[in-house]
């Protein structure tokens, strides 16, 4: 049922993590969603699951995630559930770091006249301005089925799945980061919104070119910033690297010192160390120098690229050199092939003549 998304650790550690959606049979009141999840909460911890569930409006969506045999219990419990129906996945795989590892199960229950967000965004006169307003919108309300099928929509009207990533679905991070900043919507909404568009720009991606790279000759390691929450961009560059035919690792560390052994352990041709796409993080910019000097200082004699990702690089100024990193990617777009050059020109020099 499960795929594992590449990661090389003991498959014992591996985390199972499902994400689905469903429609109430019934709207739930206040205490009997509380009753719900306090029982949840209770089973959950005795399994070692984790996750959230969001209500709103008649529909739930729910992250879970634990080792793979509590998971396989619960979900085949939570399936049979009589209080929902038309339940959907959205998405399963196997991670080796938790999302939400501080919840038993977070419960978020959206009111239901709560503010519009966008409004001036969705007023935008322009097209593009538009599409990215109406894409935000949809994301924040958690609604994928439409999201995908915008994409898709142009998709068929001959954009490309490069365009459509760097066009839309990084605008629209950054227009959801710009709704938060502007109490537009609640963290949570962003979240969500995020995880909307990872699961809309995956459904999308585009079949790997005849000319990809097929014989794996480069390797890269997929990191988020330790305590980063949000991995778009990440996820977004999985696929891209996947499809041009790197072989990718995904590792999510919580800390330096685990990106570190992630580093010692695979040795990997690039590291990259993405932040937030919806958030600019300038508070963030002297710890990811902190972060890539570690990374850097742990393997010298590894042949290692370090790249950088996110907001702050792609429209706010930062650059690679002042976090120390050989490279910043003002897009998901175009990296695989600019850090394929940088692998081979420091393959070129380090090779003893
Ligand atoms: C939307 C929804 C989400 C649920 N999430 C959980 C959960 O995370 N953990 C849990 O133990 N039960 C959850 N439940 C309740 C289970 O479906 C089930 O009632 C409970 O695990 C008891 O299972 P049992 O009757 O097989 O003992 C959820 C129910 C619904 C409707």
């Amino acid at each position: 049922m499960l795929q594992h998304s590449g990661s090389t650790q003991d498959p014992q550690n591996w985390i199972a993590c499902l994400t689905y959606k469903s429609k109430a049979c019934y709207t739930p009141s206040t205490s009997e969603l509380e009753e719900l999840v306090h029982k949840a909460r209770v089973r959950n911890r005795s399994l070692g699951v984790t996750g959230m569930l969001l209500y709103e409006n008649g529909k739930f969506l729910q992250t879970l995630e634990g080792p793979p045999e509590g998971l396989r219990l619960l979900w085949s419990a939570i399936r049979e559930d009589k209080r929902h129906s038309h339940i959907e996945v959205l998405s399963e795989h196997v991670v080796s770091t938790r999302l939400f590892s501080d919840w038993d199960l977070l419960l978020y229950s959206r009111a239901e006249d709560r503010p519009q967000p966008l409004a001036a965004a969705r007023e935008a006169a322009h097209d593009l301005a538009d599409y990215v307003g109406r894409m935000a919108r949809l994301a924040l309300d958690g609604d994928d089925a439409r999201l995908v099928s915008q994409l898709s929509q142009l998709s068929e009207d001959g954009w490309t799945g490069e365009a459509l990533l760097a066009r839309l679905v990084e605008p629209t991070a950054r227009a959801m980061g710009d709704a938060w900043l502007a109490d537009e919507c609640c963290e949570i909404d962003l979240t969500i919104g995020l995880s909307m568009l990872q699961l809309a720009a995956h459904a999308i991606r585009s079949t790997p070119t005849a000319g990809a790279l097929r014989n794996s000759r480069f390797s890269i390691l997929l990191a988020t910033a330790p305590g980063e929450a949000h991995m778009l961009g990440t996820s977004m560059l999985a696929d891209q690297f996947t499809d041009a035919g790197w072989r990718v690792e995904m590792p999510f560390p919580k800390t330096d010192g685990e990106l570190v052994s992630q580093v010692n352990a695979r040795r990997p041709d690039v590291i990259d160390i993405g932040l937030s796409d919806a958030l600019p993080r300038h508070h963030a910019l002297a710890r990811l120098r902190e972060t890539v000097a570690n990374t850097r200082a742990a393997a010298p004699e590894n042949l290692a690229v370090i790249s950088v990702g996110g907001r702050l690089f792609s429209e706010a100024g930062a650059t690679a050199a002042s976090v120390g990193a050989d490279y910043a990617r003002p897009s998901v777009i175009g990296a695989s092939v600019r850090l394929a050059q940088l692998v081979e020109q420091r393959r070129r020099t380090r090779t003893p003549s």
